[in-house]
């Protein structure tokens, strides 16, 4: 950490300004193009890679997740990433670690339904890189939509001094969103997996025509075990902002998705457009 410190210190003294971009590893397209929007944004640009024993809730799941340090680096080469911190987890959580972030009610559905403490080990490992960093500005992808909006919530109530920003998903040509969970599907499923952004969308179409959210979202999940996901753990209509449950299309929203291919879990979400004119309809009378 004092080498981390140090750097971000000249840095200042020089007048630059500092974004981080956390990660876990096994870099791909989409967390370059968030290394690439923080520099084209100007400023120095660290790139943190950590896989947080915090977050995932089934040491299986912990162990299986991909490292790929050396493809990392090369792949940070020629993004321009100025400094690449990857901390130890004996230095991040010594043995006598006991406090936590918890971000209560933005937590509870979604990924946080079935996946206990993932978000407050989230939470907790962010938090620490962005006062490890003392960094601005932080970047973050839109593919991981609930986690964006609960930085950005923690952010906001704990006034820590960092604005978070928000990137777009990047996807491969067929439409799978990148992630590095994709490297552990067998060559039958990668087939699949395109199946759910594509069907997601055809639902954002069917809903922003004014179909019935019910309907659309019974539809969708069963068309997404028809075209041979294993799971749907929840596909769900919630509103950009702050993700509360919407049972009509009232304000601009987002459909959520969960599902599960053969052992790999994907997740995605597209944005879904309120019709003008019905934004208020939720308004009390
Ligand atoms: P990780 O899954 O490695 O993702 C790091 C960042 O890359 C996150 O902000 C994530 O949303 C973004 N990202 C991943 N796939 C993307 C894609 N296809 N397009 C755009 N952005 C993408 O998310 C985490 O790590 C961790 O929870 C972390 C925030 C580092 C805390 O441990």
């Amino acid at each position: 950490m004092p080498e981390l410190r140090r750097r971000v210190a000249i840095w200042r003294q020089a007048g630059e300004s500092v974004a981080v971009v956390p990660t876990m590893g096994a870099l791909h397209e989409g967390h370059l193009s968030l290394v690439r929007q923080a520099k084209a944004e100007g400023g120095r640009v660290i790139v943190t890679i950590f896989v947080n024993p915090l977050q995932f809730n089934s040491q299986a799941d912990l162990a299986l997740y991909p490292r790929d340090e050396a493809g990392d680096a090369a792949l940070l080469a020629g993004s321009g990433a100025d400094l690449l911190y990857v901390p130890e987890a004996s230095d991040m959580y010594p043995a006598d670690f006991s406090t936590s972030v918890a971000v209560a009610g933005l937590t509870d559905g979604l990924c946080g339904a079935n996946r206990v403490g993932h978000f407050t080990g989230m939470a907790t490992v962010v938090t620490k890189l962005f006062l490890r960093s003392g960094a601005d500005c932080a970047y973050f992808g839109e593919k991981d939509f609930q986690q964006l909006r609960v930085v950005q919530r923690m952010v906001r109530d704990l006034d820590l001094p960092i604005r978070v920003i928000g990137c777009p998903t990047i996807r491969e040509a067929d439409g799978l969103a990148m992630s590095s969970r994709n490297r552990r599907l067998p060559q039958a499923a990668r087939a699949v997996a395109p199946a759910l952004y594509r069907l997601m969308q055809e639902a954002a179409v069917a809903l922003e025509a004014g179909g019935d959210v019910g309907a659309v979202l019974a539809e969708t999940g069963a068309a997404v075990l028809a075209a041979g996901f294993a799971r749907v753990e929840y596909l769900e209509l919630r509103a950009e902002d702050d993700l509360t449950r919407l049972e009509r299309l009232s304000r601009p929203a987002r459909l959520l998705a969960a599902c599960w291919l053969g052992e790999v879990r994907l997740i995605d979400n597209v944005p879904v457009r309120a019709p003008a004119g019905r934004e208020d309809r939720d308004a009390p009378c």
